[in-house]
């Protein structure tokens, strides 16, 4: 891996991936090309000019910044594309034109103060170029800042926005990344969604104008994950250049796609310009969130397993990064608030039994709530229901060999709590307008300093009292009604970004105090299951929709960009509470098992039977866990196109490996499938049920399934290397 800088023309590069700019001969910065390892010196830019393009320079006619592919475009200096930034100055000019000033070489990658980013843990592992460019008349600066890796076909991205010397300038859109590819054929997926139904694919063709999705919510949100694969068309799991592009952000973010008149196609993301305005006073800076690209040239699957080993070893943190996670019993499905001392222990002396290693007392253990009506922000435990002390209540867990953990939403804040009663200002509020209510709740103000002080002491004292070993950080409302009595009324613009600040300092510092315990994020299920969490939080509870069939769905889409490691996935009671849809304990085991697993419902329901195979199930777990979490994964079939949905982890060494087959939806007289299997050593001979076969057939023939099809049918196979 390297950076070269040779006739004007950067070249950040690994063994198998290229990406150039160009410091043109007017001092722009172009970008030339991003994609398989290619010859600098060979990749020039088109300067043709066409009819109604502008020129900079009569005496240089061909050259128009209307039709160059461009590094970070500015608006309004001839480039009639989407802009990359826009500002205006105190004195109303708004058409800056950043030129090439100098650039840096670092080893490593360094942290980006106050934001999550991927991280290295040597510097030999990276190298980051920081080029600056500044309009001197506009008064700004913007230093863009690039990440190549030895080992990962990536590229991080972010910027760095200064007014250096204007009395204030208003930021209007800073995106953290752009990116002009040539003209051609190409197709995009997007993992779009709802509450319960988040993360599902939608592939479209890219068609000229603009296209793209967003957030407006306050949250990276359940709609749309802030994540975009770009790639040619046709391309699929094993064929075509691929570019996944995710934002390591929770708030609001917009990805764009614009096809413009020749062809070219303009990708950018970022931050979602949507009621974004910061105001930069003389000398102020704006840091966008971190983008990561990632190049395949050989179709989904690569793609998708660099970002697993990208983000599960260089964005997830902590002493849980790498360790097997507990097998937990979650008391919501099972109990809702309807909970007591004695029952939440007759539910841990069964799951003990069966093999659990984690009891999550979920919502209603606070204030006085037994609905969701009350009591967000009053994080005292309440005695009476539990029976005596959170403390006590962990040492029972204890006793019975589990680990405790506990559910908090600490965003939020209920009309109903005494909390609002003392500061009613502390919600997001518009003053003198009657709020909007999600879920009955609000949402703290987490601009302000003391808010975050109040929070983050009310659970440090929790967290300090009692043997918690896991934390559940729930958020369950967007944002409405935005406006904070803490913010200038030339500064209301800075809200969304402001608060997301807030919360990364928030969770920053509750992480660092209590190092050992297990978060995992969650925000009604998928609303935040995005890259920025997964730096505190090294998992997510991907929905609340716990139904089999349906989280086959949901899996899959998440599983293009985030690993297993980092998807909470339970078995839940039947007929499921989300779907009402009746499916064999087996089918929701083999569905559940693909991450941090858990069961969610009342366990002293159940009879001896269906105890004994969740038995099976925890003890096969156990034995797997290490393989779901940290191998390469394969998609076999598409839920969203195939009846049948099949995928498979295969280890480093190629000498295990674990496939998972279920029928979506049955049909009578079925074909036979041939399950054909990926990621094994061709030439290495394997067992799987009992036979023997080379890594080639299983490969190349597969693996003939028919199994007398009903609906949920299901199979996993273990694979390993003789
Ligand atoms: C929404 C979460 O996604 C559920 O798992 C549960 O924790 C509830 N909130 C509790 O209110």
């Amino acid at each position: 891996m390297s950076i070269e800088f040779q006739n004007n023309k950067f070249h950040l590069f690994n063994d198998t991936m290229s990406y150039i700019v160009e410091v043109s001969r007017q001092g722009d910065l172009l970008h030339l090309y991003f994609g398989a390892r290619v010859d600098a010196d060979d990749v020039q830019p088109s300067v043709k000019m066409r009819g109604f393009d502008c020129c900079a320079n009569d005496s240089d006619a061909e050259y128009s910044l209307s039709a160059l592919p461009q590094e970070y475009p500015s608006a309004g200096a001839s480039d009639f594309r989407s802009p990359a930034y826009e500002i205006e100055t105190d004195n109303g000019l708004h058409t800056p034109e950043l030129k090439y000033k100098s650039h840096e070489m670092i080893n490593g990658k360094p942290p980006i103060s106050g934001l999550p980013a991927v991280y290295v843990e040597n510097d030999s592992e990276a190298q980051t170029l920081v080029i600056t460019a500044a309009d001197e008349v506009h008064g700004i600066e913007v230093k863009l800042y690039y990440t190549v890796f030895e080992n990962f076909n990536a590229i991080c991205r972010h910027s760095e926005i200064t007014n250096i010397s204007n009395p204030y300038i208003y930021l209007n859109n800073a995106q953290s990344v752009s990116l002009d590819f040539p003209a051609g054929a190409y197709e995009y997926i997007h993992l779009e969604g709802a509450w319960a139904r988040e993360k599902h694919i939608d592939r479209n063709t890219v068609h000229k104008g603009t296209q793209g999705f967003e957030s407006r919510r306050g949250a990276s949100g359940h709609v749309e994950n802030p994540f975009l694969m770009f790639f040619d068309k046709g391309a699929n799991e094993e064929y075509g250049n691929v570019y996944g592009i995710s934002l390591i952000y929770s708030g609001n973010h917009r990805f764009s796609m614009e096809q413009e008149m020749y062809e070219t196609v303009r990708v950018q993301a970022g931050i979602n310009p949507f009621q974004f305005r910061f105001k930069l006073n003389k000398g102020e800076r704006f840091v966008t969130p971190e983008a990561v690209m990632v190049y395949s040239r050989d179709g989904f699957a690569k793609m998708s397993n660099t970002f697993h080993k990208l983000y599960r070893t260089r964005l997830c943190r902590g002493k849980w990064r790498d360790k097997e996670r507990p097998i937990l019993i979650n008391n919501w499905e099972g109990t809702y608030f309807d909970f007591t001392k004695e029952k939440l222990l007759a539910i841990a002396d069964v799951a003990s039994e069966i093999g659990i290693e984690l009891f999550v007392l979920d919502d209603g253990w606070f204030g006085k709530r037994d609905n969701d009506n009350c009591s967000l922000g009053d994080w005292y435990e309440n005695k009476e229901k539990l029976g005596g002390t959170l403390s006590e209540l962990a040492k029972e867990m204890n006793k019975r060999g589990l680990k405790f953990g506990l559910w908090f939403e600490p965003e939020m804040i209920s009309p109903d709590s005494d909390l609002y009663r003392e500061h009613p200002d502390w919600a997001i509020n518009v003053p003198n307008v009657k709020p909007h209510l999600g879920r009955h709740q609000l949402v703290l103000d987490y601009t302000r300093a003391e808010v975050c002080d109040y929070i983050v002491e009310r659970i440090t004292e929790i967290l300090g009292n009692a043997n918690i070993e896991y934390v559940k950080w729930d958020m369950n409302r967007n944002m409405s009604d935005v406006y904070s009595l803490h913010l200038d009324a030339d500064c209301q613009g800075e809200f969304y970004h402001r608060y997301i600040l807030g919360l990364y300092d928030v969770l920053d510092r509750i992480i660092t105090a209590f190092p050992d315990i297990l978060f995992e994020g969650c925000s009604g299920g998928g609303g935040r299951n995005d890259p920025g969490m997964l730096y505190y939080m090294p998992q997510n509870w991907a929905s609340d929709d716990t139904d089999a069939t349906e989280r086959l769905y949901i899996q899959y889409g998440g599983s293009m960009v985030y690993p297993a490691s980092t998807v909470g996935a339970h078995i839940s009671a039947v007929p499921n509470h989300q779907t009402g849809r009746i499916s064999s304990l087996s089918m929701r085991g083999t569905v559940a098992m693909n991450g941090a697993f858990g069961y969610e419902l009342d366990l002293t329901s159940l009879g001896k039977s269906e105890l004994d195979e969740m038995k099976k199930q925890i003890a096969f777990y156990k034995n797997n866990r290490h393989l779901v979490m940290n191998g390469a994964f394969y998609r076999l079939f598409n839920p969203f196109t195939s009846r049948h949905s099949a995928w498979m982890y295969v280890s480093e060494d190629k000498s295990k490996a674990l496939v998972y087959y279920v029928v979506k939806t049955a049909r009578p007289s079925n074909e036979d499938v041939y399950l054909k299997l990926k990621g094994l050593d061709e030439n290495a001979k394997y067992t799987i049920s009992g036979k023997t076969q080379s890594g080639r057939t299983l490969m190349n023939y597969g693996i003939v399934i028919n199994s007398g099809e009903h609906d949920g049918n299901n199979m996993i196979f273990e694979v390993k290397r003789v």
